[in-house]
């Protein structure tokens, strides 16, 4: 998996184009200046290309140089925009984006985003024989091929600070929690934000647990002096969000006073962490260099602290799946 996918002839490529697409996340704007950085560095010129494939479509492009980067290390969001575009699944609407591309000089991008933004790029750059290099971007950390996303360390920080506080509440009036945070099919969010902040119980797409086990956890949990309790509820467990995950354990559990909080897109805001931002340095830097030496159609990520190339349909067709042993962890830590 570490090979380079794709070797193209060694030629001297002079301009690239960077652009940010799908769900935005934090430290996206690290990974652009970083792409931005790297070019100039290697002596090529970087175009930003706003709002993702819809941007290309549309001709929204502008050099950008070392200098109109500065300053956006530390922001969340992305400086480029993002949109989850339907024009760019069509031929017609890729051929478009391609001939702006060709109008503006533009000879190979790096796209900045999650599995969909790769599904893209991947059949872009067979369509028209472009090279690309995805760098993960995506809170959820699902992308299979790379240790980690960048966005998904400040994401799950946001998150334990958010269930820090909402303890604080639920032990001043014994209550029990439901805090639904974002994970559409991906549990990585849920369990280690779980973890970090010592939840009573873990729901994730990925698991099974049954609300009759859910409810037979917190009974015991109750019985042995907790009077307290948080659950995490990843939005894609198979019960349904903290609404109805609590509307089911309530029918259960009787007495006990329970309250819903639904952190939402609060998980992708807010500046970088250090993780967040290194990896996206380095990521990035990774990226441009290697469009240099000729790899293309590839994510550019990172395993067991060391930058590898991942071809884009090894990252497409595989998920990244979360250790479900922890969950046996997170459950022996809660008694
Ligand atoms: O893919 C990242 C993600 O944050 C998911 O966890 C979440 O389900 C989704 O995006 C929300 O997307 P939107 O911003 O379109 O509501």
């Amino acid at each position: 998996m570490c090979d380079p996918p794709i070797f193209a002839q060694n030629q001297r490529m002079k301009k690239i184009g960077v652009f940010t697409s799908g769900g935005d996340a934090p430290g996206m704007n690290a990974a652009i200046r970083s792409v931005v950085r790297s070019s100039v560095h290697f002596g090529m010129e970087c175009v930003g290309i706003y709002r993702g494939y819809d941007g290309m479509i549309q001709n929204e492009m502008a050099p950008l140089d070392a200098r109109s980067v500065g300053r956006i290390l530390g922001l969340g969001g992305t400086v480029l925009k993002t949109a989850r575009s339907s024009e760019f699944l069509t031929p017609e609407g890729r051929s478009r984006a391609f001939a702006h591309l060709q109008a503006h000089g533009i000879e190979a991008l790096v796209a900045i985003g999650g599995d969909g933004t790769f599904t893209g790029a991947h059949i872009f750059a067979q369509e028209h024989n472009m090279p690309i290099i995805g760098l993960p971007g995506t809170i959820d950390n699902d992308l299979f091929g790379t240790d980690h996303t960048i966005g998904f360390d400040t994401a799950v920080n946001s998150v334990v600070q958010a269930v820090d506080k909402i303890r604080d509440t639920a032990d001043a009036h014994d209550r029990l929690f439901f805090v639904e945070v974002m994970g559409r099919d991906s549990g990585y969010i849920a369990l280690k934000s779980g973890i970090a902040s010592g939840a009573s119980a873990i729901l994730l797409p990925e698991d099974q647990m049954s609300m009759d086990e859910l409810a037979r956890i917190l009974t015991q949990q109750e019985q042995a002096g907790k009077q307290t309790s948080i659950v995490i509820v990843a939005e894609g467990n198979p019960h349904g969000g903290a609404a109805e995950v609590a509307r089911q354990i309530c029918g259960r559990l009787g007495q006990l006073e329970t309250r819903i909080t639904v952190l939402g897109h609060i998980q992708r805001g807010g500046s970088p962490t250090c993780a967040d931002r290194v990896l996206a340095a380095r990521l990035g830097y990774h990226a441009v260099r290697g469009l240099r030496e000729g790899i293309r159609n590839a994510m550019a990520g990172i395993q067991n602290d060391r930058e590898v190339f991942v071809p884009f349909d090894l990252a497409i067709n595989n998920k990244a799946y979360p250790n479900l042993e922890e969950l046996r962890l997170a459950r022996a830590l809660s008694i």
